[in-house]
């Protein structure tokens, strides 16, 4: 199995190249937006923001905003307005995210609660949800503004559900998705969703875009939780291990437990249950998560909701668009190939 070259990605023929170019060109509207509304006279919120805004990130969510909203022929500004609301929520969470993780790096970088700490980040990221909604209000489309506001409630019930599962080795596979579904499945698809309905599309259209935005987002997070035991911190721009040191129960673990021996199980509890982590205990877990075969099941379960994506776009109109989007699916699961 393949799941630690990330560099041999880079050859594959699965690229996210056709989306960005499709969209390339409000996307550099999308950034412009992004940047000015992360201003404030406040200045510490601009440095912080702009901290975690410039080192980069892949912008996936924005960019599926706006593939559903050109694939519908929408005019106007709407669509942009929203992708860059829909990257500011993205962008929130991550500086909580990173809060409640205690993570030290993001994009490559420190985290910005290393470098400014936990509160200041926890209310940058509230200033940002702000800024998002105003955003909204500014399109005018009160069923967008429904939608992804419904997703950012979600996502913090995510997030406290996942708080919940933490370090307790009983979590089984259907918790473990409802977690998934909530933190980061439900920005997909309403990223995805606000397109056709900013194009005035009806239920079938609208449906088809979330449920190729759920499907996508389930299989970026399985791909980013195999990656948390599987990839390199210098491809991720994240340490890798975060999730063990959390004790976050995630597929793969959930899948070592069941294959286990007890000797096993007593390792997976006495390090993700008591925190009782010692130096060569994370090579020995990634080295079981290799030989149970629970990595190479949770790319499988990944693959799976990545064929359900390209399904759905299947009642979607052909074009440009949708053959970008079924590559960006192909690309988000060869993160791990
Ligand atoms: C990180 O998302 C959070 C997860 C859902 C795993 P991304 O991997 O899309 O983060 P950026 O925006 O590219 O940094
Ligand atoms: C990703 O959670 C989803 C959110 C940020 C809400 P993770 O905690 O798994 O993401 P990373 O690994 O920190 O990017
Ligand atoms: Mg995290
Ligand atoms: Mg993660």
């Amino acid at each position: 199995m393949g799941v630690v070259s990330l560099k041999e990605q880079n050859s594959n023929k699965s690229s996210i190249q056709t989306l960005v170019d499709l969209v390339a060109e409000d996307m550099e509207a999308v950034n412009r937006l992004i940047l000015s509304k992360a201003g404030s006279n406040v200045d510490l919120i601009p440095e912080i923001a702009r901290h975690l805004i410039d080192s980069g990130g892949k912008r996936l969510r924005p960019m599926l905003t706006l593939a559903f909203s050109k694939m519908f022929g929408y005019q106007g500004e709407g669509d942009v307005i929203l992708a860059a609301s829909v990257e500011f929520m993205h962008t929130a969470t991550l500086l909580h995210d990173d809060v409640v993780d205690e993570s030290d790096m993001r994009r490559g970088k420190l985290a910005a609660r290393k470098l400014w700490g936990n509160q200041a980040s926890v209310l940058v990221g509230d200033y940002l949800l702000g800024q998002a909604f105003k955003m909204m209000v500014d399109v005018g489309s009160l069923e967008a503004l429904r939608i992804l506001s419904e997703a950012s409630a979600i996502i913090a019930e995510g997030e406290v559900l996942q708080l919940g599962a933490a370090q307790d080795t009983a979590t089984n596979e259907a918790q473990y998705m409802q977690v998934i579904e909530a933190k980061t499945a439900a920005l997909f698809a309403a990223a995805c969703e606000v397109g056709p309905e900013i194009c005035d599309m009806g239920a079938e259209k609208r449906a088809a875009a979330r449920d190729f935005g759920m499907s996508l987002g389930l299989a970026f997070q399985l791909v980013d939780d195999v990656l948390d035991y599987g990839g390199s911190t210098a491809d991720l721009g994240k340490d890798v291990g975060d999730d063990f040191h959390e004790g976050k129960i995630t597929l793969p673990i959930i899948y070592a437990l069941q294959r286990g021996s007890d000797e096993d199980r007593a390792f997976w509890k006495r390090c993700l249950e008591d925190g009782d982590i010692k130096d060569g205990d994370l090579e020995h877990a990634i080295g079981l998560l290799k030989s149970t075969g629970a990595l190479d099941d949770t790319i499988k379960r990944a693959r799976d909701f990545g064929a359900a994506a390209i399904a759905a776009l299947g009642k979607l109109p052909d074009g440009a668009q949708k053959e970008a989007l079924r590559e960006a699916v192909e690309f988000c699961i060869a993160r791990v190939n």
